[in-house]
């Protein structure tokens, strides 16, 4: 890797989300240093940019500093770092419910580090991958970026909220832009966790039933992985200010995890009986529906082409594929 080209950290680097981004980074011409732990992404979605000189891969606890900190100054030698993508958290809700030390390591405690060790190397930038669990159950209201009061109603979403906090402080301090991007559902390859993932792995296992968490009624945007980090780097490209927060999503009302029962079943295993549970939540912490107002990124210059319905048919091709 030559000195100069390194600028981008990407931690949870072996996880579904950073796999688009470390593929766009490095067809940018950037380079990226990926850290991961490997608690839930895994190597072999980091194996097609191997050969690559601009990437390498180092695998840290972010939750741990020392351990963080020697891996990264250890890869970095003389080089300089502009960039750090915090995508590194807990991504199983309800483990985070039945047991809140893992969001709090694993969501909260990984970016307090990161900015940590952003002060300790001077790194000037900071992109933050938060969550429309930080609105909580917002029931028929729309959530802007400026809705409040935020109340998120699972762990997970919580130390996303913490965390956001304490990148605006870091604002103040020793942190010179960060960019807050509230996700929605995103879907896409390579697969490592979500309901349709779930679903496909369900009727791999029983072709002949379908079990749903709930009564299938939750409905919620979805955004295909493409368009999620598409739209992160026009953020990062065009946006101004020092702290931006962005609602990214989709410009409909989502769709029903009914729907998305029926499509996977509709591809896999037609006969298969849908069996629904009761209830219009998955699991605590799960939102019965959800609506965003993506209005500020729309103003800001960009729209997903795919909406909720298109993202969910093509992705749920893409994690058959995947899974054959
Ligand atoms: N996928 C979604 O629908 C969605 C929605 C909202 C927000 N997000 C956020 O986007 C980010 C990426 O999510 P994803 O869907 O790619 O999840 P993912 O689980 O595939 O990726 C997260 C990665 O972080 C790693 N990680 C976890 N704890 C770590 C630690 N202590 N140290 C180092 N690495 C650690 C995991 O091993 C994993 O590879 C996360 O911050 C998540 O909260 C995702």
């Amino acid at each position: 890797m030559m000195p100069s080209e390194m600028t981008h950290l990407v931690t949870g680097g072996a996880g579904f989300i950073a796999h688009t981004l470390i593929r766009r980074l490095l067809e940018r011409g950037d380079s990226v240093l990926a850290i991961d732990n490997l608690s839930r992404g895994s190597l072999a979605s980091l194996e097609r940019f191997s050969s690559d000189p601009l990437f390498s891969f180092r695998q840290a606890d972010c939750a741990d500093y020392a351990s963080l900190r020697n891996e990264v100054g250890d890869a970095l030698g003389t080089m300089t770092l502009t960039n750090v993508w915090h995508l590194a958290a807990n991504s199983d809700v309800p483990a985070g419910v039945e047991d809140p030390e893992i969001d709090l390591r694993d969501t909260f405690l990984t970016t307090f580090n990161v900015l940590k060790l952003m002060r300790e190397f001077a790194v000037p930038n900071l992109h933050f991958a938060s969550s429309s669990a930080i609105y909580g159950d917002l029931g028929d209201r729309v959530a802007d970026e400026a809705a409040g009061p935020l109340e998120p109603i699972s762990n997970y979403g919580a130390m996303k909220l913490a965390s956001e906090a304490q990148i605006r402080a870091s604002v103040e301090s020793h942190i010179q832009r960060a960019d807050i991007f509230r996700f929605p559902n995103v879907i896409g390859t390579p697969a490592t966790h979500g309901v349709i993932l779930d679903f496909v792995r369900k009727l791999k296992a029983t072709p002949s039933r379908l079990d749903v968490l709930g009564n299938g009624t939750q409905r919620k945007p979805y955004l295909h992985v493409e368009e999620l980090v598409d739209a992160m780097l026009y953020i990062q490209t065009v946006a101004t200010g020092r702290y931006n927060v962005f609602n990214i999503g989709p410009k409909d009302i989502g769709v029903t995890v009914g729907f998305i029962a029926e499509t996977v079943q509709s591809r896999m295993s037609n006969g298969a009986n849908i069996c629904y549970g009761a209830g219009d939540r998955g699991w605590v912490g799960d939102v019965p529906k959800f609506q965003y107002s993506t209005s500020r990124l729309q103003s800001l210059g960009w729209e997903p082409r795919m909406d909720s319905k298109t993202a969910v048919m093509r992705a749920v091709n893409e994690i058959i594929a995947e899974q054959a």
